[in-house]
């Protein structure tokens, strides 16, 4: 297994090129499934995760061509068949679980294994089945394989999310784009995502508003088209360098980003004195100050998002004075405090709460990576502990940061990669 070797990489300096959203790209793939012709994607994160979304659309016989060096993706559907894909590939990734929406809306029925949980949660789905079920659709779980059939087709209908789930809301957008009649969606996710999938399916013939607000009005059409639709930028990716900058002391310059998906990460970045500044679609970090110890609540978006909660624990572990980090997202998303204390970090975790007093310095260990951004969470700490870290399980953070070793690199990072 891989693994990183970190050693202290202070004041770095550079320029980081963002990505295209993970998180959009993978819902906006399986809505490909939607699609009556040729479909051009761009800006492609080719990451583990991608790919494997990309496996399982051919698995029904969509056509997915790669342009690396563009980093585009060529799809069509001509040939698209209905079939349960296979588990290898759905219990990989949660997102498999997307397929669901746009083969029911297209085929009238689908079978496909339950996702399961992962490290962070049990990750239910029970949001995006009352969707479903709410469209028409009648539903057996058997043997851990869900069949989801809809005899008379998809009506349109009125939804109501106990929690705007992100997931729930992007399946059930994509089951009620081809049903009869209009659904409203109410109480749903409004994160950028969600509404760069709602531009992704409108370019196809979709007619979809509401997209960003927590009411999404979705008018039933026949068909959907051919479209080319650029993926907005990862602002997940972008926090996690803005951090990793903050907490090097460093100067670092993030291009390809959108600034209003940020305004949380900022806005707290700058409560704990770190300096930024905005243009356009760049941002800088850089700060020789003193920093401030803040509390942190994760919400649904525009709220602290809960992907952005491990890389500012790393931040807080070395931060004069107590901070306290409640998660309301996930009932497991802490498991990066015990990694971090390996390190000297001092955390307590009390049921959703973290208590983190900060510490003089940490030092380099042998620490694990439990789930993706928590090993981005173990990066941002290794480049600021004393001496060596290493960082085993990386293939988490693969999934969702695309070429990071020789991101890291380019800003001065002292980081290798070592197979064992
Ligand atoms: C998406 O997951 C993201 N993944 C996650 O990013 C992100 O953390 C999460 O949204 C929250 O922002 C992708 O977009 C691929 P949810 P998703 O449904 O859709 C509960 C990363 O690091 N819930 O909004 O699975 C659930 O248990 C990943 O990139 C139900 O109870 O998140 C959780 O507590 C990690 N019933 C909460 O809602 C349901 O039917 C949020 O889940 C669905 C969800």
């Amino acid at each position: 297994m891989d693994k990183f070797l970190i050693e202290q990489s202070l004041n770095l300096k550079g320029d980081i090129y963002i990505e295209g959203a993970k998180n959009s790209c993978l819902p906006i793939l399986a809505a490909c499934i939607l699609s009556n012709g040729n479909v051009i994607i761009k800006r492609v994160p080719f990451l583990s995760d991608i790919n494997i979304m990309c496996n399982l659309l051919k698995e029904i016989g969509i056509t997915v061509n790669k342009d690396l060096i563009n980093k585009t993706l060529n799809i069509n559907t001509k040939n698209i068949f209905n079939k349960q894909v296979s588990y290898e590939l759905v219990k990989k990734i949660r997102a498999s679980f997307l397929l669901a929406g746009p083969l029911l809306a297209r085929f009238g029925k689908v079978s496909i294994q339950m996702p399961g949980g992962c490290a962070i949660g049990v990750r239910p789905i029970d949001l995006h089945l009352k969707g479903f079920k709410a469209l028409g659709a009648e539903i057996i779980q058997e043997h851990g394989v869900i069949e989801i059939n809809a005899k008379n087709g998809l009506i349109g209908t009125e939804i109501y999310l106990d929690f705007p789930s992100v997931g729930a809301t992007e399946n059930i957008i994509m089951a009620s784009v081809l049903a009869k009649g209009e659904t409203i969606v109410s109480n749903c996710a409004t994160e950028p995502e969600i509404v760069d999938l709602i531009e992704f399916l409108n370019k196809m013939g979709a007619k979809i508003e509401g997209g960003g607000t927590e009411t999404i009005k979705i008018k039933g059409v026949d068909s959907l088209n051919n479209c080319t639709h650029t993926i907005i930028p990862d602002r997940i990716e972008a926090g996690t360098f803005l951090v990793l900058g903050a907490a090097t002391k460093g100067e670092i310059n993030i291009f390809n980003i959108n600034c209003e998906h940020l305004k949380a990460i900022t806005s707290k970045l700058k409560e704990i004195n770190v300096d930024i500044e905005e243009k356009d679609n760049l941002i800088k970090v850089y700060s020789k100050n003193i920093f401030k110890n803040v509390d942190i609540k994760t919400m649904p978006y525009p709220g602290f998002p809960t992907d952005m909660q491990p890389q500012f624990m790393s931040l807080m572990s070395i931060v004069n004075g107590t901070s306290i980090i409640n998660e309301t997202i996930f009932e497991n998303r802490f498991m990066h405090a015990s990694e971090l204390s390996l390190m000297g970090a001092n955390i307590k975790v009390e049921g959703s709460s973290a208590i983190i007093s900060g510490v003089e310095k940490i030092t380099g260990s042998k620490v694990k990576a439990t789930d993706l951004r928590a090993g981005a969470a173990l990066i941002i700490a290794g480049l600021c502990a004393e001496g060596v870290t290493e960082i085993s399980d990386i293939y988490h953070i693969e999934r969702g940061y695309y070429n990071i070793e020789e991101k890291l690199k380019n800003i001065g990072a002292k980081i290798k990669k070592i197979r064992v």
